[in-house]
């Protein structure tokens, strides 16, 4: 599977680094509130659970699940939720936490979804990865572990068609392979 890797970005060693960082400050910036942390499945799903088990604070977990990519390397423009129930938000503070901010309109489109239908106290966005790049909508994510170039990652979650989600560590997949 490493041989379709055409570099790898940030070892695992450096990505636990950067997780305790960013969880140091969330866990200050969070203390005495009402937390309800908000994964968006499938590729936050590792990099969640290396962030909160750094969190001493006594939050919550609820997850949304929606849907871009069907699988390509370019976003379709629609996302689409594919849960019947919202998480019980009203009236916490809510993290959202996803793998990458690419396009923005994932998480556009979640943020929009819980201002309207679920009364959070307040939403912020905690992204592992955020790429430079022009978004279609302009995102503020208060939390960014690593800015990256505008290429197509993969592994710590992050997948290709399903697959290198397992991967330690955070890579570009080779062109050739695509
Ligand atoms: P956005 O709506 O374009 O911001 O896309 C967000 C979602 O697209 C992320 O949560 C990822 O699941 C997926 N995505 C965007 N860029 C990449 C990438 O480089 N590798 C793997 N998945 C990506
Ligand atoms: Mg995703």
């Amino acid at each position: 599977m490493d041989e379709e890797i055409d570099k790898i970005l940030y070892e695992a060693d450096a990505i636990q680094g950067r997780i305790e960082e960013m969880a140091a400050r969330i866990t200050e910036d969070y203390r005495g509130k009402e937390l309800t942390v908000v994964a968006v499945l499938t590729g936050a799903l590792i990099f969640t659970a290396d962030l909160l088990r750094r969190i001493p604070l006594p939050l919550k977990l609820d997850c949304v699940s929606v849907a871009s990519y069907h699988g390509n390397m370019e976003t379709s423009g629609e996302v689409k939720f594919d849960q019947l129930s919202l998480p019980d938000i009203g009236g916490r503070h809510v993290l959202i936490v996803d793998d990458i901010l690419d396009s923005g309109l994932t998480l556009d489109a979640i943020m929009a979804k819980f201002h309207k239908e679920c009364g959070p106290l307040s939403v912020r966005i905690c992204v592992l990865l955020s790429k430079k790049r022009m978004r279609r909508k302009e995102i503020a994510a208060e939390y960014v572990g690593f800015e990256i170039e505008d290429e197509f990652v993969v592994g710590y979650g992050m997948d290709y068609e399903e697959r290198y989600r397992n991967l330690p560590f955070i890579g570009v997949l080779r062109l050739e392979d695509h």
